[in-house]
Protein backbone atom coordinates (compact mmCIF):
# COMPACT_ATOMS: atom_id res chain seq x y z
CA UNK A 1 0.00 0.00 0.00
CA UNK A 2 1.39 3.17 -0.89
CA UNK A 3 0.96 6.14 1.46
CA UNK A 4 0.80 9.86 1.05
CA UNK A 5 1.17 12.60 3.31
CA UNK A 6 0.08 16.22 3.04
CA UNK A 7 -0.12 19.33 5.25
CA UNK A 8 -2.02 22.56 5.43
CA UNK A 9 -4.23 24.83 7.30
CA UNK A 10 -7.85 24.08 5.46
CA UNK A 11 -9.73 26.87 6.82
CA UNK A 12 -12.82 27.69 5.25
CA UNK A 13 -12.61 24.80 2.74
CA UNK A 14 -12.88 25.36 -0.55
CA UNK A 15 -12.16 23.69 -4.14
CA UNK A 16 -8.93 24.22 -4.40
CA UNK A 17 -8.56 22.05 -1.15
CA UNK A 18 -10.17 19.45 -2.76
CA UNK A 19 -8.61 19.54 -5.85
CA UNK A 20 -5.00 19.32 -3.93
CA UNK A 21 -6.87 16.05 -1.62
CA UNK A 22 -8.26 14.17 -5.13
CA UNK A 23 -4.75 14.37 -6.97
CA UNK A 24 -2.96 13.69 -3.54
CA UNK A 25 -4.74 10.88 -2.89
CA UNK A 26 -4.46 9.68 -6.81
CA UNK A 27 -0.85 9.28 -5.79
CA UNK A 28 -1.11 6.44 -3.68
CA UNK A 29 -4.02 4.32 -1.68
CA UNK A 30 -3.98 6.31 1.84
CA UNK A 31 -4.22 9.81 2.46
CA UNK A 32 -2.89 11.34 5.92
CA UNK A 33 -3.62 15.21 6.09
CA UNK A 34 -1.84 17.23 8.97
CA UNK A 35 -3.82 20.08 9.81
CA UNK A 36 -2.11 22.83 11.68
CA UNK A 37 -3.68 23.12 15.31
CA UNK A 38 -5.37 26.66 16.60
CA UNK A 39 -1.86 27.26 18.77
CA UNK A 40 0.33 26.33 16.00
CA UNK A 41 -1.39 28.98 13.36
CA UNK A 42 -1.35 31.68 15.94
CA UNK A 43 1.91 31.28 17.33
CA UNK A 44 4.05 30.20 14.18
CA UNK A 45 2.09 31.51 11.38
CA UNK A 46 0.28 34.50 12.90
CA UNK A 47 -2.96 33.33 11.58
CA UNK A 48 -6.52 33.32 13.03
CA UNK A 49 -8.69 30.65 11.74
CA UNK A 50 -12.81 31.23 10.91
CA UNK A 51 -12.90 27.32 11.91
CA UNK A 52 -11.38 25.41 14.81
CA UNK A 53 -9.06 22.85 14.42
CA UNK A 54 -11.75 20.27 15.32
CA UNK A 55 -14.09 22.23 12.80
CA UNK A 56 -11.39 22.65 10.07
CA UNK A 57 -10.44 18.47 11.47
CA UNK A 58 -14.17 17.34 10.57
CA UNK A 59 -14.67 18.88 7.31
CA UNK A 60 -11.68 17.42 5.93
CA UNK A 61 -11.76 14.13 7.33
CA UNK A 62 -15.35 13.93 5.76
CA UNK A 63 -13.20 14.28 2.05
CA UNK A 64 -13.77 10.74 0.35
CA UNK A 65 -10.32 10.87 -0.57
CA UNK A 66 -8.98 11.50 2.89
CA UNK A 67 -8.19 8.02 5.09
CA UNK A 68 -6.58 9.98 8.52
CA UNK A 69 -6.49 13.40 10.03
CA UNK A 70 -4.04 14.20 12.55
CA UNK A 71 -2.92 17.77 14.06
CA UNK A 72 0.30 20.04 12.94
CA UNK A 73 2.23 21.48 16.11
CA UNK A 74 5.48 22.21 15.25
CA UNK A 75 7.45 22.76 11.89
CA UNK A 76 9.87 19.98 12.78
CA UNK A 77 7.19 17.00 13.12
CA UNK A 78 7.17 16.12 9.75
CA UNK A 79 10.59 14.62 9.62
CA UNK A 80 9.00 12.03 12.68
CA UNK A 81 5.62 12.07 10.87
CA UNK A 82 6.85 10.19 7.73
CA UNK A 83 8.41 7.60 9.55
CA UNK A 84 5.74 6.84 12.44
CA UNK A 85 2.78 6.87 9.59
CA UNK A 86 5.21 4.54 6.64
CA UNK A 87 4.81 7.79 4.64
CA UNK A 88 6.02 7.19 0.86
CA UNK A 89 5.02 10.10 -0.54
CA UNK A 90 4.80 13.73 0.47
CA UNK A 91 2.56 16.37 -1.50
CA UNK A 92 2.17 19.84 -0.99
CA UNK A 93 1.01 22.98 -3.06
CA UNK A 94 3.96 24.33 -5.24
CA UNK A 95 3.20 27.81 -3.26
CA UNK A 96 5.72 25.63 -1.19
CA UNK A 97 7.80 24.37 -4.19
CA UNK A 98 11.08 23.34 -3.28
CA UNK A 99 10.43 23.94 0.60
CA UNK A 100 10.35 20.61 1.66
CA UNK A 101 13.16 18.45 -0.28
CA UNK A 102 15.06 17.92 2.92
CA UNK A 103 12.45 14.97 3.22
CA UNK A 104 14.30 13.29 0.37
CA UNK A 105 16.67 12.61 2.94
CA UNK A 106 14.55 10.07 4.84
CA UNK A 107 13.83 8.32 1.79
CA UNK A 108 10.49 10.19 0.94
CA UNK A 109 9.17 11.08 -2.62
CA UNK A 110 8.92 14.86 -1.98
CA UNK A 111 5.61 15.87 -4.96
CA UNK A 112 4.64 19.80 -5.49
CA UNK A 113 1.13 19.86 -7.24
CA UNK A 114 0.16 23.05 -8.95
CA UNK A 115 -2.42 24.98 -7.01
CA UNK A 116 -5.98 25.47 -8.22
CA UNK A 117 -5.78 29.50 -9.82
CA UNK A 118 -8.19 32.29 -8.50
CA UNK A 119 -9.28 30.60 -5.28
CA UNK A 120 -7.43 30.74 -2.07
CA UNK A 121 -9.24 30.80 1.56
CA UNK A 122 -7.49 34.81 2.29
CA UNK A 123 -9.27 35.29 -1.00
CA UNK A 124 -12.82 34.53 0.35
CA UNK A 125 -12.14 36.47 3.84
CA UNK A 126 -11.35 39.53 1.46
CA UNK A 127 -14.12 38.87 -1.06
CA UNK A 128 -16.64 38.63 1.88
CA UNK A 129 -15.07 41.57 3.35
CA UNK A 130 -15.71 43.46 0.01
CA UNK A 131 -18.98 42.76 -0.83
N1 LIG B 1 -4.09 24.74 -2.35
C1 LIG B 1 -4.18 24.52 -3.74
N2 LIG B 1 -4.88 25.40 -4.52
C2 LIG B 1 -5.48 26.48 -3.96
C3 LIG B 1 -5.39 26.71 -2.55
C4 LIG B 1 -4.67 25.82 -1.78
O1 LIG B 1 -3.66 23.53 -4.26
N3 LIG B 1 -6.12 27.33 -4.76
C5 LIG B 1 -3.30 23.80 -1.55
C6 LIG B 1 -2.09 24.47 -0.89
O2 LIG B 1 -1.03 24.57 -1.82
C7 LIG B 1 -1.80 23.52 0.25
C8 LIG B 1 -3.21 23.01 0.66
O3 LIG B 1 -4.07 23.33 -0.47
O4 LIG B 1 -1.04 22.40 -0.20
C9 LIG B 1 -3.72 23.71 1.91
O5 LIG B 1 -3.62 25.11 1.66
P1 LIG B 1 -3.98 26.26 2.71
O6 LIG B 1 -2.79 27.12 2.91
O7 LIG B 1 -4.68 25.70 3.88
O8 LIG B 1 -5.08 27.05 1.81
P2 LIG B 1 -5.08 28.46 1.13
O9 LIG B 1 -6.41 28.62 0.47
O10 LIG B 1 -3.85 28.64 0.28
O11 LIG B 1 -5.04 29.42 2.41
P3 LIG B 1 -4.43 30.88 2.67
O12 LIG B 1 -5.08 31.81 1.71
O13 LIG B 1 -4.79 31.16 4.11
O14 LIG B 1 -2.92 30.74 2.45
Amino acid sequence: MKRVITYGTFDLMHYGHINLLKRAKALGDYLVVVISSDEFNWNEKQKKCYFTYEQRKALVEACRYVDLVIPETSWEQKREDVHEYHIDTFVMGNDWEGEFDFLKEEGVEVVYLDRTPEISTTQIKTDLTNG
